[in-house]
């Protein structure tokens, strides 16, 4: 046979798993086709040179130093590196993450695999876990659970131009991206970005989400400006701790709500007005409001849109979704129809009071984690961290999480 090629020329097939795509589905047809002749392993295939279009196009990485004359050899090659992590197996509220063991992430072009040393656990993984996003984020079961990750890249894709191998990064991955209970998650190098070099591994991994929650919600979407009021809900949850101080870096007044035991907490990070939300009502309390950061439930929501001046703004990260959300989402038109059903009620009670009321979603965003970076490097903003769990008790960190009664943030420890 005519040019055998040497192992350093064989032509990878960055395949995980079984062989199940195309090109590796085609293989009996070239044997038959092209009378391929040898068959090493189920691994290593030979086939002829006139394949390899079609071989690259699934996918299959040539070595174009490499003279494949008549005859290439098709190395599959199996990522048989594995990783622990903590999967969704079914969608239930009672059902436990299941720790397993499972195939190391394939790295893309644009993506950087990270080395997880702590993950933040969110309020949006019980969420999804119970199924309650399926509707607008159908991940498929099984699937690795986890939006928050602070870790050391261990290897980059053929175009990742931000990163290195051995930086430390952190990141709140992108959705369809997510999976960051478990030892390795690739991530695109646009939603990372460097960990503050004044954090530790578990602190920087309390971030991402809220961080970005916050900054969407008060710079993006409210614009919020020196001198204007605005009312953070749960000033001791996650999102709370990390608004309350932007809020007040961006020079506005803050009131938010608490229960007795985290007064003190609030105040530190800045809050000017404090209400005790289990002794009084803050509908009387506040008047004329710019922005609300509403986190809680419907009736908090009504009462809030009623706190706010004519051309406030209600930025809810509650609920009810809106259409717009929808549209970002590119939701199916059925979905945009119920969000905009579910809207309606509060949307005709804001226009009534001249009020905007919008839906927020976070999004990943490696920029404005960057923007963040700068302002924990420089002690405006600081980590409030509850309680650090290690990783075989992912279970019981989101049953903390889910408790409602956490003091800032929650984390995972893999290292
Ligand atoms: N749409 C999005 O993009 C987005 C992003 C992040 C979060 N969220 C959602 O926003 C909500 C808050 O998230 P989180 O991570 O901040 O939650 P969290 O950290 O679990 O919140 C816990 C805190 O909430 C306080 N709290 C509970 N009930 C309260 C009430 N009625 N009034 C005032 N404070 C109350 C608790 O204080 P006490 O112990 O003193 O009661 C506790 O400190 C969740 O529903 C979450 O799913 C949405």
């Amino acid at each position: 046979m005519e040019g055998r090629n040497s192992e350093k020329c064989a032509i990878k097939y960055p395949a995980i798993g079984r062989p199940k795509t195309q090109a590796a589905k085609a293989y009996p047809n070239w044997q038959k086709a092209y009378g391929v002749r040898n068959f090493y392993s189920p691994r290593v295939w030979l086939a002829p040179r006139s394949i390899l279009p079609f071989a690259h196009k699934n996918k299959v990485v040539a070595n174009p130093e490499c003279n494949h004359s008549k005859f290439a050899t098709i190395k599959i090659k199996i990522n048989q590196i594995k990783m622990h992590a903590f999967i969704v197996k079914h969608y239930s509220k009672r059902e436990k993450l299941q720790l397993s063991e499972t195939a190391e992430p394939i790295v893309k072009e644009n993506e950087v695999l990270v080395q997880v040393y702590a993950a933040g656990v969110n309020l949006l993984d019980s969420k999804i876990r119970n199924g309650e996003f399926k509707l607008i984020l159908p991940y498929k079961p099984p699937f690795i659970l986890g939006h928050d990750v602070a870790g050391v890249v261990t290897k980059t894709g053929s175009s990742v131009s931000k990163f290195k191998v051995g930086d430390e990064v952190y990141a709140r991955p992108a959705d369809h991206r997510i999976g960051t209970f478990a030892e390795y998650i690739s991530i695109n190098e646009n939603d990372a970005a460097f960990k503050p070099k004044n954090l530790s591994m578990h602190e920087a991994a309390s971030i991402p989400l809220v961080g970005l929650t916050a900054w969407q919600a008060l710079i993006e979407k409210a614009n919020l400006k020196k001198g204007q009021k605005v009312f953070i809900q749960a000033g001791s949850g996650g999102v709370g701790t990390f608004a309350i101080q932007l809020a007040k870096h961006l020079g506005a007044t803050v009131a938010t709500t608490t229960s007795a035991t985290n007064i003190d907490l609030v105040k530190s990070l800045g809050a000017d007005i404090v209400i005790d939300y289990k002794q009084d009502d803050f509908e009387p309390m506040l008047k004329d409001y710019d922005v609300v950061l509403n986190s809680q439930d419907e009736k908090t929501l009504e009462k809030s849109l009623r706190i706010l001046k004519p051309g406030g703004k209600l930025i809810s990260i509650s609920g009810p979704p809106d259409v717009n959300f929808a549209n970002e989402m590119g939701t199916p038109w059925f979905v945009k129809l119920i969000l905009k059903v579910l809207s309606s009620g509060v949307r005709k009670k804001a226009k009534r009071l001249g009020v905007d009321y919008s839906f927020l979603f976070m999004k990943a965003d490696g920029e404005q984690l960057s923007q963040i970076t700068k302002l924990i490097e420089s002690g405006i903003i600081k980590p409030v961290m509850d309680k650090v769990f290690p990783f075989e008790q992912t279970n019981e960190a989101l049953a903390y999480v889910e408790a409602g009664r956490a003091k800032g943030k929650v984390v995972v420890a893999m290292k």
